[in-house]
């Protein structure tokens, strides 16, 4: 064959394989709003970045008739491409061919684009839309799955790792998204589930539709698998994009710094958010939006456990991540799952050199026997494990409320944050006043004459004693007690002084958190 055949041949393989399942497969596949796995890819990246690798890969399954089945590509697409100019790793399974099922060399391709993304050292961008192991390949659909949980593990924490849930997702399909960093959904489309609907209906004799057992929201609001909630494709594509800028490639980066821009505007002065009375709520992001950059916060986990907030966003152009109680919702107590929330997001912080800020305004820790039996003490302790452990510069601003248990986990001193700042309107203290004076003055109450009029001025007395930041600052527990409006100026300046922050931890192979 001449040069010019066999390019003719090249293109008609290509033809071939980048047909996918085939027409009538990408028919149904856009029926339910689905772009097809090339399509994703190409809409996502930088225009005419992708690259494509193993195109020609085929399947190795031999029963159950599969050696007479071409599956092109083997239901998964990978390759490099940018995204905002940032270099990544790709891969998308494609539903159209096999339901997107993992066979061997499907396990094969994306486990190459894998070691290819931690050799160079770039973010992985798994696209997964799959019927979980692929069943006529049997175990060996298993070992691969097994070789990509093993290389989302020995990744974690050297670079970042986003999935993006497309489709109805079962079995490995989503323990892989589950050992990254980020999970994404879209509603109606995602499902994530270990067993489907059938397995349950056989198995427990119970049923439930998909979308009640593993939708978009399910995953979002009650399980806390997603991180991000998008009501289509496309906005899901903006949000990773967005994500992006405010991590770091690798490990052994920052993020790129941005231009400083000021808060966006007036109305998000600081002073105008908390209101005089102690008790009465206010939207923390409020305030975390007159704090940074252009007002630009790009909240994770928006949906679940939303007494605490996290997120991304920049002071004077360098990115960090916020922790913060939300007194709008439980009055921002630490509970079973907002401890993990917080944690694992201090974790990505550490992990990718992104300092944190922790806003506090809380009561302490949630009381009650449900969350008790739920393991409170176990969550609970990986707050406190997460932040001893990060070395990211921390900053602690304490707004309101500091009271007992929660005082130490929201980064205080003792778990070395760098900076603790106190509004005058923060209240450090073992628990708030009525609690604290119906136990300390139990006795005198009950002596007096008109124990309504003792136990009130008992109340007081005690606020006057601890409802406020000066007997924590006469200790130093505290570094400065600020003004509300000059929070900004205070934390621009930890940060700028904090740049070469080195720390050295005891020898050890690896602590051992409380999972
Ligand atoms: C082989 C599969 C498949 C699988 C789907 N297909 N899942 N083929 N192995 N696991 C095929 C179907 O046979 C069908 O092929 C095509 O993909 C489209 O599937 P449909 O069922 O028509 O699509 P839909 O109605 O949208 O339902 C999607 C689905 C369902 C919910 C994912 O297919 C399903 O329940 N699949 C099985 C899920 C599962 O139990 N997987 C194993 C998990 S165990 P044709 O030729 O008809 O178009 C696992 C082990 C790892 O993953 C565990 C690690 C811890």
């Amino acid at each position: 064959m001449s040069l010019r055949q066999k390019t003719q041949d090249l293109k008609r393989r290509m033809q071939e394989a980048l047909q996918g399942g085939g027409s009538q497969a990408i028919e149904k596949q856009k029926q339910t709003g689905k772009m097809t796995a090339r399509e994703r890819i190409i809409t996502l990246l930088d225009p005419k970045s992708f690259h494509e690798y193993d195109l020609f890969v085929e399947h190795a399954g031999k029963d159950f008739d599969m050696d007479k089945k071409y599956l092109p590509g083997d239901g998964v697409i990978t390759g490099t491409g940018t995204l905002g100019g940032y270099p990544v790793c790709i891969y998308a399974q494609d539903f159209t061919v096999a339901g997107g099922s993992l066979g061997y060399m499907h396990a094969k391709k994306i486990t190459k684009i894998m070691d290819h993304a931690m050799k160079l050292k770039v973010p992985l961008i798994g696209i997964n839309d799959s019927g979980g192991a692929r069943i006529q390949e049997g175990v060996n659909s298993l070992a691969g799955y097994g070789e990509i949980f093993y290389r989302n593990t020995q990744a974690s924490g050297v670079i970042p790792q986003i999935s993006v849930i497309l489709g109805p997702c079962a079995g490995g399909a989503v323990y892989s998204p589950a050992l990254t960093d980020f999970v994404f959904v879209v509603d109606k489309i995602s499902k994530m589930f270990i067993t489907g609907p059938e397995v349950i209906k056989t198995v427990l004799g119970e049923e439930i539709s998909m979308e009640e057992l593993g939708g978009a929201r399910v995953n979002c609001e009650i399980s806390g698998n997603a991180h991000f909630f998008a009501e289509s494709e496309q906005q899901c594509f903006e949000q990773i994009k967005q994500l992006i800028t405010f991590i770091p490639w690798n490990n052994d980066k920052k993020a790129d710094p941005f231009p400083k821009r000021p808060p966006k505007s007036r109305s998000f002065k600081v002073d105008n958010i908390m209101p005089s009375d102690p008790k009465s709520p206010y939207d923390v992001r409020s305030i975390i939006r007159a704090l940074v950059d252009d007002s630009e916060f790009l909240e994770v986990q928006e949906l679940f456990a939303q007494n605490i907030v996290i997120g991304f966003a920049r002071i004077s152009g360098e990115s960090v991540g916020f922790v913060a109680n939300q007194p709008m919702v439980l009055a921002g107590v630490l509970d079973v799952d907002s401890s993990d929330k917080a944690a694992r997001f201090i974790r990505f912080c550490d992990a990718f050199n992104i300092p944190l800020v922790t806003l506090v305004d809380l009561p302490g820790y949630l009381p009650g026997v449900d969350q008790e039996h739920a393991g409170v003490i176990r969550h609970g302790a990986k707050v406190l494990y997460a932040y001893s452990e990060a070395t990211v510069p921390k900053m602690t601003v304490i707004l309101r409320k500091a009271y007992g248990g929660g005082y130490i986990a929201m980064c205080s001193s003792h778990l070395r944050a760098d900076f603790v700042f106190a509004w005058p309107t923060a209240e450090i203290a073992v628990m708030g006043p009525e609690g604290a004076a119906n136990i300390i003055f139990r006795n005198e109450i009950k002596a007096a004459e008109n124990p309504e009029d003792v136990r009130k001025q008992k109340i007081k007395e005690y606020k006057k004693k601890f409802a406020n930041p000066y007997v924590a600052a006469a200790y130093g527990y505290i570094d400065a007690v600020i003004e509300p409006a000059e929070t900004r100026h205070f934390l621009i300046h930890a940060l700028e002084i904090s740049k070469q922050k080195t720390v050295r931890r005891p020898a050890k192979k690896h602590g051992i958190p409380p999972f």
